[in-house]
């Protein structure tokens, strides 16, 4: 028999409405009670709903002398009927012939000459009563152990297509609840970046009223770097604040944005030329991170050392996919790095910092001296 007793384990829903049960459910339970109605050979096999305050006719057998039909109702309460009686004590019915019993001998079903009958309660999963699953006969019928036994076999039957019914609508509302839950982070986590762009504004603000006041040169520039630093973070702020997903970006959106930012903040007297060549493909939030802070500290150095005097200079900044590598390599065709420059040993913070972000990345930078100075940083593009 189906387990009702771990009802309470089960969310209430509201499952007690007639549009749940499907025309494929409604047809195999069609097909039950005429399997019941010719195996027991009774005129009448029904499954009835309650749906309050009436009592209806959900599925009736298709068998010679059944007055019964789908839809047919009558008022519950009151009503006399036997399945009143089933669901009411939810326990099962049987009376071989009413005419012999002072109790059913004026029900109103002896109208229609149905004289014996033996009904099941069905119940929805949370233990409230759906309806029955009776046979009815025109003669007398004391119906054998094996045909109650029968009867409530197919009632498990029904109880267990309601129960998947209730775990259907149940898993369709925590869905539907997942998905608000999952709009609701969404616009927190906007929000959330929003606010710290703010906060970075803030701060860049804050660094260039600095350096605006600042007396000496070194002071000025320390305050130029710092305010350049965060300009990056804040620019990878707001690529992933406009970004769908949060969790990736457009190589070539990204670097474009950079690049033209980054060169826009430190204005120089030499005319830079940025070319581009970048291929698009998507890098995750946690690496465009790292390689943000990377891009910032090799395009400073190249507007403060590269160009010297020159009138005019160009930066190139490419990205490739290789297999599942990235290369980005960003060229300048300025007075070249000094010779005895070392990217592994410098201890200067912007040397640190790129070695540190490129070790995040899992990648390798390294700087080759042609035509100027070239920074080649390779790093794998799943992470
Ligand atoms: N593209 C370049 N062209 C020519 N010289 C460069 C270039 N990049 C760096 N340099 C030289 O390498 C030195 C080291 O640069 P690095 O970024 O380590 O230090 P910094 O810019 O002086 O200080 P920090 O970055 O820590 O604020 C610079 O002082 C500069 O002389
Ligand atoms: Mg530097």
């Amino acid at each position: 028999m189906t387990d009702v007793s771990d009802k309470k384990t089960i969310p209430p829903h509201d499952l007690h409405n007639q549009e749940l049960i499907t025309e494929n459910i409604r047809k195999d339970w069609n097909e039950i009670v005429d399997i019941i109605a010719e195996i027991i050979n009774v005129p009448v096999c029904l499954i009835m709903k309650l749906d309050d305050p009436y009592i209806s006719v959900l599925a009736s057998s298709h068998s010679k002398g059944n007055p019964y039909h789908p839809g047919d109702k009558e008022h519950f309460e009151n009503s006399g009927l036997y399945c009143e009686r089933v669901i009411k004590t939810q326990s099962k019915l049987l009376v071989p012939n009413a005419l012999k019993n002072e109790e059913w001998k004026h029900n109103p079903d002896i109208k229609l000459n149905m004289i014996s009958y033996l009904g099941f309660p069905v119940l929805y999963p949370d233990g409230k009563p759906f309806g029955t699953i009776c046979v009815l006969d025109n003669k007398e019928n004391p119906y054998s152990k094996t045909i109650e036994n029968l009867i409530s076999k197919f009632r498990d039957h029904l109880q267990s297509d309601l129960r998947n019914i209730f775990l259907n609508l149940t898993l369709k509302d925590n869905l539907e609840k997942n998905a608000v839950l999952l709009k609701e982070k969404e616009f927190l986590l906007k929000e959330v970046h929003h606010r710290i762009k703010n906060n970075m504004n803030s701060l860049i603000a804050i660094l260039e009223l600095h350096a605006y006041e600042a007396a000496s040169a070194e002071t000025i520039n320390a305050l130029k770097d710092a305010s350049g630093r965060v300009q990056s973070f804040c620019n990878l702020y707001d690529k992933l604040y406009r970004s769908e997903s949060f969790t990736e970006v457009s190589t070539k959106e990204y670097l474009e944005t950079l690049a033209n930012q980054i060169l826009s903040n430190l204005k120089i007297s030499c005319q830079v030329e940025l070319k581009k060549d970048i291929e698009d493909f998507q890098i995750s939030a946690k690496i465009s991170f790292s390689l943000g802070i990377i891009m910032n500290e090799i395009l400073t150095n190249i507007m403060k050392y590269a160009f010297g005097n020159m009138d005019s200079g160009t930066i190139t900044i490419s990205a490739a996919k290789e297999k599942d590598n990235a290369v980005i390599t960003v060229q300048d065709n300025g007075i070249g790095i000094p010779e005895d420059f070392d990217l592994k040993k410098s201890n200067s913070f912007g040397m640190r910092l790129i070695n540190m972000m490129s070790g995040d990345m899992g990648g390798t930078l390294r700087v080759e001296r042609d035509n100027g100075t070239k920074f080649i940083l390779e790093f794998p593009i799943l992470q």
